[in-house]
């Protein structure tokens, strides 16, 4: 695919951080890279390519050693330490040759997420992970987690989350109903690796997988859909709404993470993580549960990859996309990713 070069100097979410069990590993591609993550002795998680130096098996299929101190390879029991140095060799008198090495990546769990940087790990920097800890701190019963593997270049997913008119059509009758399209976007710039687009509508019903949980169903609403977008892949969008005129802390309130990861050009890791200050029991939980997944599952991700498999393989600027007014966050996103991009590549 054109176009593509990754971002670097960047965290990317690489799943849940309950994924990652003690003992455990835990293979996963990242920007075509093959990685193996696992806990170490004191459960900090570690990120090691996936790629035995000796003939290449993937050390994602052999063992976790010592309480987590070595990984050892499934073919031949060569063991690497946390930083992909070869500590042990079976064979012959042992001798570890200097090139019986795996490369070790910058891994920081964060907010309930693994978060792994893909530039050289002495230049990690965790001051630029975003702050979910509102996520994170949401109770279980009005939480929905998911994955979805979607056949897609990431951007889309980015400009799906950027642009939430989209749930308008897409959505209409769930979590859409002409107020987002009706209304007029207000961007704002959060430096070179970020940006805001908020809307916000007065006199409205709210969509009806909102009205539905308002303390007087039915009524005009003040509503908001406000996404915050951080460089590769990362949204947090807040959508809710209140009793129009009452104050927003009376209304019903969403916080929602979009999480998009290379898998490989055109595939992407999509994790998403829902959480409300409403309707907080297992029971409403549970009804609300279909409906979100519903709305990614069966629709969200057959548009991203329908209209991945009409881009193909071409350069996205290069079909000339129209643009319209609600594309404001979107297209600024792109931009800004293009920009860090270009200035990597020059650099
Ligand atoms: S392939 Fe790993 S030890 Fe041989
Ligand atoms: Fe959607």
């Amino acid at each position: 695919m054109s176009g593509d070069r990754w971002l670097r100097q960047a965290w990317y979410v690489a799943g849940f951080a309950d994924e990652l069990a003690p003992g455990g590993l835990l293979a996963r591609t990242l920007l075509d890279e093959p990685l193996v993550f696992f806990r170490d002795a004191t459960g900090v998680p570690r990120a090691l390519q996936d790629r035995c130096p000796h003939r290449f098996a993937p050390l994602s299929a052999g063992t976790l050693c010592d309480g987590g101190a070595a990984v050892q390879c499934p073919y031949h029991g060569l063991r690497f330490d946390a930083g992909g140095a070869c500590v042990h060799n079976p064979h012959g008198t042992g001798v570890i040759a200097k090139s019986a090495a795996v490369r070790s990546w910058a891994v920081v769990e964060r907010d309930g997420l693994l978060w792994w940087w893909a530039g050289e790990a002495a230049t990690a920097d965790a001051a630029l992970i975003p702050d979910f800890s509102e996520t994170h701190r949401a109770p279980a019963d009005a939480t929905i987690r998911g994955y979805l593997p979607t056949a897609c270049d990431y951007r889309l997913l980015a400009d799906n989350i950027l642009d939430l008119t989209h749930a308008d059509f897409l959505h209409a009758g769930s979590l859409g109903n002409g107020a987002i399209t009706r209304s007029t976007p207000t961007l704002t710039d959060l430096g070179p690796r970020s940006v805001r687009i908020v809307w916000a509508s007065s006199g409205e019903r709210a969509p009806a997988a909102f009205d539905a949980h308002l303390r007087e169903p039915g009524r005009p609403t003040d509503q908001w859909t406000d996404v915050t977008w951080t460089a590769p892949g990362v949204m947090l969008l807040r959508v809710g709404a209140t009793l129009q005129g009452e104050a927003r802390e009376q209304g019903i309130d969403t916080c929602n993470l979009h999480l998009a990861t290379p898998e490989t050009a055109g595939r992407t890791h999509y994790w998403y993580w829902s959480t409300r200050n409403f309707a907080i029991d297992p029971h409403a939980n549970a009804a609300i549960k279909p409906i979100v997944e519903f709305a990614f599952v069966q629709q969200d991700k057959p548009m991203l990859e329908a209209q991945q498999r009409r881009i193909g393989t071409a350069d996205f600027w290069s079909l000339k996309p129209v643009l319209l007014a609600s594309d404001a966050g979107a297209v600024r996103a792109r931009r800004k990713l293009d920009a860090l991009i270009a200035a990597e590549a020059a650099a």
